[in-house]
């Protein structure tokens, strides 16, 4: 989907926050600096409408995006940042979690992983977190732009294996630099919210 109209509805830290509609509401979770909110933006083809940034730690409130004014994409603060202090991680935490697990609109979170690297002790909680509470999960490998083609193959099982993600489950290398797996991710985006 080629979208032309977005905007962001709210910047929320509390459940009383969040829009009032009944769109579907898909949410972008991940390791901080892994790349959700530039994947954001090609999703929404807006160059910085999502805030990125090289520092991580960028995002830091659940931030609604409507789409269409059909569906929410929700822009989620990252995991495994260290110069979080404790407090703030777990108040981050405490929020996500609200967010995830009492949101009838949520259809579904897109969780990103480096896909340069094995995914790390955070995401494999979190992609265990996530099947726990029966949520539908894509997992999307990004800045597969800075992987060798003919590494791809590797990272991709490595990924696999490192997450437990059944063999026959879709993973998507994506790319926010070449724009890489756009058209896999909205077609899973379409099958979650009929969109
Ligand atoms: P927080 O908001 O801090 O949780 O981070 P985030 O997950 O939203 O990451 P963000 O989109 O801000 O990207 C972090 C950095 O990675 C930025 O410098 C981006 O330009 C860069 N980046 C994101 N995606 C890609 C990609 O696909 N390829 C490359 N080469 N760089 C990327
Ligand atoms: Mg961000």
């Amino acid at each position: 989907m080629e979208v032309q109209n977005v905007d962001l509805t709210i910047s929320a830290v509390r459940l009383d926050q969040y829009p009032k509609t009944n769109y579907p509401e898909i949410a972008l979770v991940g390791r901080s600096n892994v790349g959700k909110s530039s994947l954001t933006n090609v999703l929404i083809n807006r160059r910085n409408f999502a805030h990125t940034s090289s520092q991580p730690g960028k995002t830091q409130t659940l931030n609604f995006y409507v789409v269409e004014d059909q569906l929410y994409f929700v822009d989620v603060p990252g995991y495994g940042y260290a110069k979080v202090s404790k407090k703030e991680r777990e108040r981050f935490g405490q929020m996500i979690e609200q967010y995830l697990t009492q949101r009838d609109q949520l259809r579904g979170t897109i969780l990103l992983v480096d896909g340069r690297h094995a995914p790390t002790a955070d995401d494999v909680s979190m992609y265990q977190w996530l099947q726990y509470y029966h949520i539908p999960t894509l997992v999307v490998a990004t800045k597969i732009d800075k992987v060798k083609g003919n590494a791809w193959n590797r990272q991709e099982s490595l990924i696999k294996k490192t997450l437990g993600l059944p063999s026959a489950n879709q993973l998507i290398l994506f790319s926010a630099v070449k724009k890489t797996g756009k058209d896999a991710v909205w077609q899973w985006i379409d099958e979650r919210t009929g969109m």
